[in-house]
């Protein structure tokens, strides 16, 4: 295990994404239990792609054998593609669904993702509404994140401003190349997308960015070593007091980081 820090940004790296996400789990699954002995909820922003599966994975893991209960957790979501139905297998509803949402025991109207069905006129309203969730959740005690090639986190691709919040936004290439595989072609991947802001994330009381392998060592260091700045919109994490980098040792390479 190698830990060290950039700025206040604390990096963890494990030899495998496995075993990254064990404490995490367990960290998450015994909030959630604490909370609930005392009436209270405990709000989770949630990402999804490749990067939380192993998260997931031991959550329902943790739920189905060792009786950790979830019931008291509300979850929003940070992106949606624009224009594909709750239903379609491409969706982000549907890919939480699958792999999460039905395998635990968290009541499905606490969990919230924006929609890829909103219709032009009311996008606007739609992503300030979202907003307003969140804050009557009472904000999010946690951010899973990945990150993007591009950079992005959500789908706040470059440029994104500091100040953003939930809002549609353009896709760029290579965001769109990295998710053809699962489109069958990158023509067939949605160009715009919904997504919370750096602004919205930035709200959260504790961030941890998870990353694996060797693809994303590149985008890894770089945020890491860049000033917070639109161009790359994952270094403005840098400005957050509270935020963790889970790493594989791939993810990790192009690091030089101390041991503490
Ligand atoms: C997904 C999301 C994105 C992904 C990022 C990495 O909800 O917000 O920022 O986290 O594109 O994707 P994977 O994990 O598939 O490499």
């Amino acid at each position: 295990m190698i830990t060290g820090r950039f700025n206040h940004t604390i990096i963890e790296t494990r030899p495998s994404a496995e075993e990254a996400v064990y404490e995490l789990a367990q960290d998450i699954a015994s909030e959630a239990r604490i909370r609930a002995q005392k009436g209270q909820s405990y709000t989770l922003g949630l990402a999804t792609g490749s990067s939380p599966l192993p998260l997931y994975r031991e959550l329902i893991r943790l739920h189905r054998n060792e009786g950790a209960s979830f019931r008291n957790v509300t979850t929003f979501n940070l992106d949606e593609y624009l224009g594909l139905s709750p239903d379609s297998v491409h969706s982000y509803t549907y890919f939480m669904r699958e792999q999460l949402f039905k395998h635990l025991d968290i009541p499905k109207h606490q969990t919230h993702l924006p929609s890829g069905l909103i219709a032009a006129e009311k996008i606007e309203g739609h992503c300030q509404n979202y907003e307003v969730l969140i804050e009557k959740a009472g904000g999010i005690d946690l951010q899973i994140l990945g990150i993007g090639r591009s950079g992005h986190i959500g789908f706040n691709e470059p440029p994104s401003s500091l100040e953003s919040k939930t809002r549609l936004i353009n896709l760029v290439p290579l965001t769109r190349r990295d998710a053809a595989s699962g489109f069958g072609g990158e023509e067939k991947v949605p160009q715009r997308a919904i997504t919370m802001g750096i602004a919205t994330i930035l709200a959260a009381r504790r961030i941890v960015l998870l990353a694996w392998g060797e693809n994303k060592a590149d985008i890894v260091s770089r945020t890491l070593s860049s000033s917070p700045n639109d161009e790359l919109p994952a270094s403005f994490l840098s400005l957050h007091q509270d935020v963790t980098f889970l790493l594989d040792s791939g993810a990790a390479k192009k690091l030089t980081i101390s041991d503490e």
